[in-house]
């Protein structure tokens, strides 16, 4: 998939969405999120983040900043992680998008979200979904990483409550469940 400089995204963005009366165009989109398919009316320029969070209801995704600082926003794109504030829902089309609604199944936490919750690695739990969805991308790649390439996924992730010891931990717990086979 071709990656557009973040910053380029989120100005064409802006630029639409100010001037609606110049770049009136809606169009039907579809998109796989979770492995169902969505079919709506979006602006080309319309985020993944918005489209997540406000057409589709999946508010799990969270906004933690303006624009690629933070990576509350982080989803899954055919498997690796993407920031949904500064990605064009349009990108997205024919892919498969995971949300952190996606993750547990009939009410059960995935071992990563278990692990997240018995190692203390959420506190006001905002950053938390991004979190468990790089660190996701990061398990299906690598299962079993070290502390330094744990840290290395996270690296665009921010924590403002818990620093990174739980969080870290946390992605170490859930690697040793899977070497256990319960992943
Ligand atoms: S909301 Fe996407 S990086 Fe902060
Ligand atoms: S747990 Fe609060 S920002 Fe990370």
């Amino acid at each position: 998939m071709p990656q557009i400089n973040p910053y380029l995204v989120l100005w064409y963005h802006n630029i639409v969405m100010e001037n609606p009366e110049v770049f009136v165009s809606k169009r039907v989109m579809r998109l796989t999120v979770n492995g169902r398919m969505h079919e709506f009316a979006a602006s080309d320029a319309a985020l993944l983040l918005d489209v997540l969070r406000e057409t589709l209801a999946l508010t799990g995704t969270k906004q933690g900043c303006d624009g690629g600082e933070c990576g509350a926003c982080t989803v899954l794109v055919d498997g690796r992680p993407r920031l949904a504030c500064s990605t064009l829902a349009v990108q997205v089309e024919g892919r498969s998008v995971e949300t952190i609604e996606g993750q547990a199944r009939q009410g059960r936490l995935t071992p990563l979200q278990q692990a997240f919750h018995d190692k203390l690695g959420a506190q006001c739990g905002y950053c938390t979904p991004g979190m468990v969805m790089a660190s996701e991308a990061l398990l299906r790649a690598n299962p079993d990483p070290s502390a330094d390439e744990i840290k290395a996924a996270l690296a665009g992730n921010l924590c403002r409550c818990t620093g990174y010891v739980k969080i870290i931990e946390s992605v170490q717990a859930a690697a040793a469940a899977a070497a256990r086979g319960a992943r």
